[in-house]
């Protein structure tokens, strides 16, 4: 019993060691993108890739001052933005349907991206997706 509460104690020194390390130091954020949590892992598009042409309007009102009008993260209202928008047609490049999905519903804290859940319908999230894949 004693090594077992011995054992925690270091496990919880070394974490409280890690966190300290790691905090400040920009040199641990690297390019890798954060995993899809689960609750939105796997998700494909329901309506499908037609949807693309409801999503352009979506996206014109909604996404193109900060995101740019072909998704390059040049748009007006983003210019001053740090972070700055990013790049969609490189980021869809790279990513699942259900990452795109989860970040335009939760957006990313601490930055101009706002969770779109709740101002969006969810079908209209679908549909922008599509619309992010005829970006280039
Ligand atoms: C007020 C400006 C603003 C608007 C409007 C906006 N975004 Fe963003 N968006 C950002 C910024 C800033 C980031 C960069 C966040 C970061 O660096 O992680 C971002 C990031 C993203 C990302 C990538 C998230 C990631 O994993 O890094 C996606 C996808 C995205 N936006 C889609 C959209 C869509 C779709 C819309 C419209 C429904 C939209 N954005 C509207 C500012 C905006």
């Amino acid at each position: 019993m004693k090594k077992v509460l011995f054992g925690m104690l270091v496990l919880a020194l070394s974490g409280v060691l890690l966190a300290a390390c790691g905090g400040g130091s920009s040199a641990a954020s690297s390019d890798a993108l954060p995993a899809v949590p689960a609750e939105y892992a796997g998700k494909t598009n329901p309506l499908g890739a037609d949807a693309a042409t409801a999503g352009a309007d979506v996206f014109n009102t909604n996404c193109a001052a900060c995101h740019g009008p072909q998704g390059h993260g040049d748009g007006p209202a983003g210019a001053a933005l740090n972070p700055a928008p990013k790049n969609l047609p490189d980021l869809a490049a790279k990513v699942g349907d259900d990452y795109l999905y989860w970040r335009i519903n939760t957006g990313v804290e601490g930055t101009g991206m706002v969770a779109w859940k709740g101002i969006l319908t969810d079908d209209q999230i679908w549909e922008v997706v599509a619309f992010i894949h005829t970006l280039k």
